[in-house]
């Protein structure tokens, strides 16, 4: 099976990590938006257009499937997306909702949802979890991570001073959904801040399981060979690849 793995930018490379590590699929190509990241700043339409450029691009190599890794397009734009494809479109955000409903035993569980600006305005995590019967959700746009994480600050007084600005009044959750490609990178860092106490979502891990769920992947393949494009500086985007997926 040959996949695609669509993001804004380098973020969409933590997903990639997952699917390497759990050996699913025999091709990947990886197309990042460098040139126009960040998305999580820019509005519905924008986003929706932006996307279906991508599937343009997909559409050049024959794949069975378009994960689309970002989490700020899949809050917005996966209907679009599949109305234009050829290709089964998956995104992220379901697979972390699963994932969330799957790890909390207590509908009384504090549950943090953090992500770009836009993500956490679109309340695609929020709305049905509410839905589900969880009463404790606390949505913080997080934005200054993605930059900081681009910047290879995974650690250190400006993440640490930017955690306190954003989680100064939010009480230790019991799980916290990393509703952003970045923030996997940035996993340890947040985890410890909690006091080790709150169960992380990444979507990397979450939708691996839900492909393996919903796609009937019991062949593991040995090697997997990857494709990296990006819209701006590829190179940039594939040495980011190298020192993430250790190629
Ligand atoms: N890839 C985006 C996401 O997961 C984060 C970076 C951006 O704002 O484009 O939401």
């Amino acid at each position: 099976m040959r996949i695609g793995v669509f993001d804004s930018g380098v973020g969409g490379l933590s997903v990639v990590k997952s699917l390497l590590q759990h050996q699913l699929f025999e091709e990947i190509v990886y197309f990042g938006d460098t040139a126009r990241v960040p998305y999580g700043v820019k509005d519905k339409n924008t986003i929706i257009r932006y996307a279906l450029e991508a599937v343009e691009f997909f559409k050049n190599f024959d794949i069975d499937l378009l994960i689309t890794a970002c989490n700020t397009v899949s809050a917005y734009a996966l209907d679009e997306m599949r109305e234009y494809s050829n290709f089964d479109v998956v995104g992220v955000v379901k697979p972390g909702i699963i994932a969330t409903e799957n790890v909390l035993r207590s509908l009384e569980s504090e549950i943090l949802i953090i992500g770009t600006q836009a993500t956490i305005a679109s309340q695609a995590y929020e709305q049905p979890l509410r839905a589900y019967g969880f009463t404790n959700i606390t949505s913080k746009a997080t934005g200054l991570f993605v930059p900081m994480v681009e910047e290879g600050l995974y650690d250190g007084p400006v993440l640490q001073a930017a955690m306190k600005h954003y989680f100064r009044d939010i009480k230790i959750p019991d799980a916290i959904i990393l509703g952003c490609t970045h923030f996997p990178l940035i996993s340890d860092a947040i985890k410890h801040y909690f006091n080790h106490h709150s169960t992380m979502i990444h979507s990397g891990e979450a939708i691996v399981e839900y492909l393996e769920q919903h796609y009937a992947l019991q062949h593991k393949f040995d090697a997997t060979e990857s494709k990296f494009f990006a819209s701006e500086n590829p190179e940039g985007l594939k040495n980011v690849a190298k020192k993430w997926l250790a190629l």
